[in-house]
């Protein structure tokens, strides 16, 4: 059993409310056995059964859920600095992708790398990411496009997972793009997907979630119903990289077809809107990712006005995102997109919780949940985002164990 007293300003980050209701509970103190959080409450509340418990200090700071990053391609092999150089300059994604760079040519380079290559440079990713606050992780396959490279990056996560502390939630994303060898015969690329590496993935599971790039230049609204449906058949729960670059459907279609989240949405239409809303698909703003495009970040106050659950995540990847700095990414999400600090924190947990499925153990500081914590070096949730400064995490556990130096041990 274990203690964290003397917290200033506890995020319990309860689903209860709207985007903006994070529960707080001041001068607080939150009690765990083992992985799961037994009692939390304010500190004078303490039941005295508890009063010479092993005990932590967390220094009167905010403690929030351990963050989620609730969409990220985290296994890649090399890198595209050159391509970000052109953007700056004024070259499009879409130029770039379609000159052969982009998603194609860190393709390459993942089919390049060995299983064992692309699971070190991902476990040093995971490392630097929860020096930020971050305990678990959403991870897409997608830049393997053959049945062996999406296997070979699907396992890296599962190896990830076994292997450090961080808890690693594995999606494939085999519709990503049509890779070059089928560039003359989609069809055929799609059923593949279909017909050998949704059934693989599924019988080795490897994944419990099928994302889709549905976008005029990679799958069409119809391409990705069909791949979509059959990820289910198989038991895979859909998600959507949906209105990211042109508004085509793609979150009229995350409703239609029951998708946990859709993702991007910087081009929702206000049909899409509403569908998600009467669904209760979670929409993922991905704000580096705009920021990164140069496009219009989403106005997620959109979303939340027409009852949309928003997360706020990363799209960690090689091109559009080469960020996985989660903080950063909710700072941006309330300069650009207009969530409050409170919204961008209940983003980056609870709701993120939902669009992975696991709500019920992760998100929130709550008896019975996974005791996943971060102390932040700031009062409240409104100074950590205003005086937004990079290292501002100064420890976290993960299941009940210290994952970061940290909350030091009161010695009585
Ligand atoms: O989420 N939109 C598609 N996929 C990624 C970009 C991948 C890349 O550029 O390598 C994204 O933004
Ligand atoms: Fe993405």
């Amino acid at each position: 059993m274990a203690i964290l007293k003397n917290i200033g300003f506890l995020a319990t980050c309860r689903d209860k409310g709207g985007q903006g209701e994070i529960h707080p509970i001041k001068n607080a103190a939150v009690v765990w056995e083992d992985d799961t959080i037994s009692w939390v409450g304010s500190e004078s509340d303490l039941p005295s059964k508890y009063k010479n418990e092993k005990a932590f200090d967390a220094d009167g700071k905010i403690v929030i859920p351990g963050l989620i990053d609730s969409h990220t391609h985290l296994a890649f092999g090399g890198w595209r600095p050159d391509e970000f150089a052109m953007r700056v300059q004024g070259k499009s994604y879409l130029e770039i992708a379609k000159s052969g760079g982009g998603i194609l040519s860190t393709v390459k380079e993942t089919r390049r790398a060995s299983e064992d290559e692309l699971y070190e440079k991902a476990s040093g990713f995971l490392k630097e990411m929860a020096k930020l606050g971050v305990t678990t992780v959403e991870c897409k396959s997608g830049y393997g496009l053959s049945v062996e490279d999406e296997l070979k990056t699907l396992r890296v996560y599962q190896r990830l997972d076994e292997d450090q502390p961080m808890q690693i939630v594995p999606t494939f994303l085999g519709a990503h793009t049509i890779p070059p060898e089928y560039k003359e015969n989609r069809e055929r690329y799609i059923e593949l997907v279909i017909k050998e590496m949704i059934p693989a993935v599924a019988e080795q599971k490897l994944a419990e979630f099928c994302d889709i790039f549905a976008e005029e230049s990679a799958f069409s609204i119809e391409e990705s119903r069909r791949i979509l449906l059959a990820a289910k058949g198989e038991g895979l729960i859909p998600k959507v990289h949906a209105d990211q670059l042109t508004s085509c459907g793609g979150a009229e279609l995350a409703a239609e077809v029951g998708a946990v989240s859709a993702d991007h949405l910087e081009k929702i239409s206000n049909e899409g809107i509403k569908a998600m809303a009467k669904a209760g698909v979670v929409g993922v703003t991905l704000p580096l990712a705009s920021l990164y495009t140069q496009e219009k970040s989403l106005n997620c106050r959109r979303l939340v006005d027409g009852g949309v659950e928003v997360a706020v995540a990363t799209d960690f990847n090689p091109g559009s995102a080469p960020s996985f700095d989660l903080p950063l990414a909710m700072m941006l999400s309330c300069n650009q997109g207009r969530l409050s600090p409170a919204e961008a924190l209940k983003g980056a947990t609870i709701y993120a919780a939902k669009t992975i499925n696991r709500d019920e153990k992760l998100g929130s500081i709550e008896k019975g949940k996974s005791a996943d914590f971060a102390i932040i070096d700031a009062p409240n949730p409104n100074f950590w985002m205003y005086h937004y400064k990079g290292a501002q995490c100064l420890g976290s556990f993960k299941k009940g164990r210290k994952l970061l130096k940290g909350f030091e041990q009161i010695h009585r």
